[in-house]
């Protein structure tokens, strides 16, 4: 989707500072000198059955975009499609999830829209703010940088499986957990400690954004597949193949600019490419810092934040990224 919107040339304004041309994760416009508008919209059908963690885990999702840019989101809108035929109490439901997750994050929802659909959509246009120059973009990965995660993989496979009625129900209950929890505390921690590029996991899954990361920075990056954190469950999962279309779309896309390893087997290659609910943070920064990064995410509750590989530099065959087992 974010090739279509590129082949459309908004007009230039030398206020928007970032723009969607390099695949940020939303756009920044600054008013003055003190401050910029950040502005990022996110919504999408149901993931999972219940309808108050539906709505947690779209706002949360929602949100995400603006932390990925080191900005602070303010205010919101929600966007809502809902069918005639379901209860509007289901309906209240996912608005009071949206609600209660922004309070969390401190946004006021100051408004939104509705429209019939015949099935239901929620999600939110968000606006943060952020001084101009401290925006964290996804353009400015230097060469040999760590690149560190902040939630674990396989959000995409196990709702799909829960549709097909495969996952079982703790499993399923950690990826609604991670998908509900806000990138909110690595978001201010990662500005404490300083970064060079943050972008978030969602639908393109870790390579994708990985690979719209070193495109944009012009660097490319070595992922170690044994560093990288995975929700529990998700191996056995992957023999059923239950993986959605997004995650195999995004795999026939990517595979042409990355360099697997042997020991790298369809099932892990496909799971790189899973495609991500309100996936947590990609970070990189210099090495030097890492650890810092590391145990500060640890010691605010983010266990599974892991350092997955190191920036480097982009050869002319195009192979952004390389995957060692
Ligand atoms: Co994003
Ligand atoms: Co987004
Ligand atoms: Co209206």
């Amino acid at each position: 989707m974010v090739q279509v919107l590129q082949q459309i040339n908004n007009e230039f304004d030398e206020n928007l500072i970032v723009s969607n041309s390099s695949f940020d994760d939303a756009s920044v416009y600054k008013l003055n000198d003190d401050i910029a508008l950040v502005t990022t919209i996110d919504f999408f059908p149901p993931i999972v059955d219940d309808p108050y963690n539906y709505g947690q885990i779209a706002a949360a999702n929602a949100f995400s975009d603006i932390y990925a840019m080191g900005a602070t989101p303010i205010s919101a809108l929600n966007i809502v499609g809902f069918p005639n035929d379901i209860s509007e109490n289901i309906l209240v439901e996912i608005l009071r999830g949206g609600s209660d997750k922004a309070k969390e994050a401190g946004v006021v929802i100051s408004g939104g829209h509705t429209i019939k659909d015949k099935e239901p959509k929620y999600g939110l246009s968000v606006t943060g703010i952020i001084k101009p120059g401290e925006e964290i973009t996804n353009s400015n990965a230097k060469i040999n940088d760590d690149i560190i995660l902040t939630k674990p993989i396989g959000t995409g496979i196990i709702t799909a499986a829960h549709i097909n009625k495969s996952v079982n129900q703790p499993i399923l209950n950690s990826a609604i957990d991670s998908m509900k929890k806000l990138n909110k505390d690595a978001s201010s921690i990662m500005k404490t400690v300083g970064v060079n590029a943050c972008t978030d996991i969602t639908g393109f899954g870790l390579l994708g954004h990985l690979y719209n990361l070193c495109k944009s920075s012009n660097v490319a990056a070595n992922i170690n597949f044994n560093s990288v954190p995975f929700l529990n469950g998700v191996f056995d999962l992957v023999k059923t193949n239950s993986f959605p279309g997004g995650s195999k779309s995004n795999f026939e896309f990517l595979n042409d600019f990355v360099k697997w390893g042997n020991i790298i087997d369809d099932h892990g290659k496909l799971l790189l490419c899973d495609a991500q609910t309100s996936g947590g943070l990609l970070i990189t920064l210099d090495k030097s810092r890492s650890q810092e990064l590391i145990n500060k995410l640890n010691s605010l509750g983010i266990h599974n934040a892991a350092i997955i590989g190191e920036v480097s530099t982009l050869t002319n065959d195009s192979k952004y990224i390389s995957v060692e087992g």
